[in-house]
């Protein structure tokens, strides 16, 4: 991949970089700054080398619409509290304020454009029209960093098409992450185990059907178990369960059996009659979760076998929570996990927005994994084996 020393001397140059700033908020506050950290290495590189960086970034989901709910005004705060200077956030996306905010950037200073996503023609799938906005991107920039991981699986006029309109190269934070997950995905060394969680089968079905073919161990918990565990006969009472899938799952099950992968499930889980944080919780194993109770996190006996497994693998990849960590008392499963990978002698990649703040949120120490992705689905389509788009354009 062209890496940024490919743009050769950047003093005064104007420097679009995609970054992935959708940062959790909760009251307007951000709960989890670990994507705009991850972002500083390639913006003080920028920064040092005196170019004028302008910044595209997304938050949620606005729909094409100028949503204030959506703006970056939070980012761009605790951006420049970061890297300790004022950051600029314009007040749209390609328009006046926009051009007049990168006008007025001087060698070394960094400025946000408004969410990317109040732009329609951002996340159209007509090309025209991606192609449209990218053209008014490349008119405020001479050289474009793709930095923003977990955005890079999306085909979209800021991570994509721009990549076509500008010299460009991939940032340190992409390099560093396609170079982790690789490791543990191309030729990771073995056994190889990959942590499944979350609540839903039917997200995973694609990554699920790759691992097969690949992992030696496939874990599953979280929400997602109890359709495993449906399919091989068990009632799971009130606990989240996809039906449909439930074929799929059994297929599943029949060809890891085939291929000799050692598919590892909850055999306990920890149940509660609704969904709570004060909800009374006991444990049960697998085969006895009574009717009236769903299951929020795996039991004890399966957070030791998932400990072992995990600790006497060589190589981890884990995406997804085991129950509901946001809750104290659903949360030990994840906690068990979390702390095999932490404390094991192995090569250990957590990817997917919700493990990696539940790693932060749960007071671990991130320096004692392999790394931490800052993608969510971009991790786990490179799980998947796909061809990322946002990646390939940056291929010579
Ligand atoms: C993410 O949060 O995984 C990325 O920022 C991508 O967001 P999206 O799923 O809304 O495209």
């Amino acid at each position: 991949m062209r890496t940024i020393e490919t743009l050769g001397d950047l003093r005064s140059k104007r420097v679009l970089v995609r970054s992935d700033f959708n940062v959790p908020l909760k009251d307007g506050k951000i709960t989890d700054d670990g994507r705009i950290r991850a972002a500083l290495p390639t913006l003080t590189r920028l920064v040092e080398a005196g170019a004028k960086v302008v910044v595209m970034a997304h938050l949620g989901r606005p729909k094409g619409k100028v949503d204030p709910a959506f703006s970056l005004a939070p980012v761009a705060k605790r951006l420049g509290e970061l890297i300790d200077a004022p950051v600029t956030l314009a007040k749209d996306v390609v328009g006046e304020s926009a051009k007049a905010t990168v006008e007025a950037l001087k060698d070394g200073e960094i400025a946000l454009l408004e969410n990317v996503r109040y732009d329609a023609r951002e996340t159209s799938k007509v090309d025209e029209e991606r192609g449209e906005l990218a053209a008014a991107y490349a008119e405020l920039g001479d050289a474009f960093v793709s930095d923003g991981f977990g955005v890079v699986h999306r085909k979209q006029a800021s991570v994509y098409d721009i990549a076509k309109l500008l010299p460009s190269a991939s940032g340190l934070l992409v390099l560093k992450e396609i170079e982790s997950l690789r490791k543990a995905t191309d030729n990771p060394e073995r056994p190889y185990g990959v942590v499944l969680g979350g609540s839903k089968v039917s997200d995973k079905l694609g990554v699920i059907a790759n691992l097969l073919k690949k992992a030696d161990r496939l874990f599953i918990g979280g929400g997602m178990a109890f359709t495993f565990l449906a399919a091989q006969g068990h009632s799971v009472g009130k606990s989240l369960l996809e039906e449909e899938q439930i074929d799929t799952v059994k297929g599943y099950i029949a060809e890891a059996a085939e291929r000799g992968v050692e598919l590892i499930l909850p055999i306990d889980v920890v149940v509660a009659p609704e969904f709570a944080a004060d909800a009374p919780a006991s444990v049960v194993t697998v085969d006895q979760i009574p009717a009236d109770q769903m299951g929020l996190d795996i039991g004890p006996e399966s957070r030791k076998l998932f400990a072992e497994k995990i600790s006497s693998a060589k190589t981890v990849a884990w995406n997804g929570p085991m129950g509901v960590f946001e809750f104290p008392a659903f949360a030990e499963g994840t906690k068990a996990v979390a702390k095999a990978l932490s404390e094991g002698d192995m090569f250990s990649v957590i990817g997917g927005g919700d493990s990696a703040a539940a790693v932060r949120l749960l007071g671990f120490d991130e320096s004692t994994f392999s790394h931490i992705s800052t993608g969510g689905g971009a991790s786990l389509e490179l799980l998947e084996g796909k061809v990322l788009p946002g990646i390939a354009v940056l291929e010579d």
